[in-house]
Order: C-alpha cells, then structure tokens, then sequence
C-alpha cells in the first residue's frame, strides 16, 4: 500500500466501494463531494492507495463561526468581542471500513489541523470545530485537544486553531 493525499479530483481514484459504516459520508464522498468543491462549499482531500487507486479516507473542511453564547465564560473572556468567532470546520472525516483502526484517520486529522493552519495563517480563523456523531468518536477528537464547546453541546468539540500538537 502506498497512500498519498491528493485534492478531490485532482487523481483518478475509485469511490464507488469506499465504505466507512456511515452511509450519509459514504454519499456525500460518492455523491456530493464534486459539487462541494465546484461550489465553493467545501475542500475535499483524499488519502488515496497509489497501488490500486482507492480511496483509504477523506476529510471536508470550510470556514464556519462559532456563537459567543455557545462558549464557556473563560473562552468569551478569552476572546472578549461581540461578533461570532472565526472558525474552520471539520465537517467529514472518514476512513474506508477495510482500512480503520491503523492510524490512517489520525493521519487525515493531522493534515485537516495543518492545512486549516496555513488558511488560518493567511484568512483568520481562531477555532477548529468538528461536530462528532456519538460518543465513540468523541473520544476519538478527543485524543486529539479537541474539547466539547459547552455542556449544552457535548458533541460540538473545538481546539484552538494555533495550537500546534501531535
Ligand atoms: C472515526 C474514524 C475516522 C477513525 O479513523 P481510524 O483510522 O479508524 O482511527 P485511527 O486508527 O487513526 O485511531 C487513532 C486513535 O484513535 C482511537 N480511535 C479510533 N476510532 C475510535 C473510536 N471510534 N472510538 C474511540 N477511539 C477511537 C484509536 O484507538 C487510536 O488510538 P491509539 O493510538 O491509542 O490506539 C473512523 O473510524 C471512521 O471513518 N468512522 C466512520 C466515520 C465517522 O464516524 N467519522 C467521524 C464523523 S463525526
């Protein structure tokens, strides 16, 4: 296996069996992702298997904002403006079913982090949000310093944009 990243529709790569055990992200990738990135709506990049041009995972990013009310007291201290937070979202993240468990979604997160990182640099952006479906992928952002915005939202996890980590 050989597994380069690659923006969508930038390679010819498979997608038709790419199968991660949530069928919406397995549409979307299949499905939606070509308008996404001809509309604007959103950056798709793949990690593909050179060896036989399938998809092992992919993530979707675009900038978002962040409620001041959504934030705990210490963060809208921490900020201490009236306008929505600048933000970048995570908004898929998924690795192919045949491929998970062997590190290739922490691979897909540590290239989200640094490629909003280097927008961030350029466009603003203080906070990297990603909203996790369950508990068990909470855990998973988790390990990696994202942290529930509120009680309210316990599956609405940010981490500061700067925060450079892992
Ligand atoms: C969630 C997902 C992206 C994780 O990718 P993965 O390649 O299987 O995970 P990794 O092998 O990179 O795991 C990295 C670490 O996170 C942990 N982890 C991975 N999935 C986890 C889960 N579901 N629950 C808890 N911990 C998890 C791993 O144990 C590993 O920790 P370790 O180094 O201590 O062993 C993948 O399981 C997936 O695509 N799931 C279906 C789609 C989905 O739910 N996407 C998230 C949208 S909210």
């Amino acid at each position: 296996m050989r597994p380069v990243f690659a923006y969508y529709g930038f390679t010819p790569v498979s997608l038709d069996d790419f199968a991660c055990g949530v069928p919406e992200l397995d549409d979307f990738l299949r499905r939606d992702a070509a308008r996404f990135v001809e509309q604007g709506l959103s950056a798709v990049k793949l990690l593909i298997d050179e060896d036989c041009k399938k998809a092992i995972g992919f993530y979707a990013i675009s900038p978002a904002t962040v409620q001041i009310k959504w934030l705990s007291l210490a963060q809208q201290n921490h900020f201490h403006v009236s306008f929505p937070i600048p933000a970048w979202l995570i908004g898929r993240l998924a690795v192919d079913r045949a491929c998970q468990r062997r590190h290739f979604g922490e691979v897909l997160l540590c290239d989200a982090v640094l490629n909003i990182q280097k927008r961030a640099h350029q466009g603003a952006g203080a906070l990297i949000i990603v909203d996790a479906k369950d508990a068990t992928v909470k855990h998973f952002y988790e390990k990696y310093g994202f942290t529930a915005l509120s009680t309210q939202r316990n599956l609405k996890l940010a981490r500061p944009v700067a925060e450079v980590e892992n």
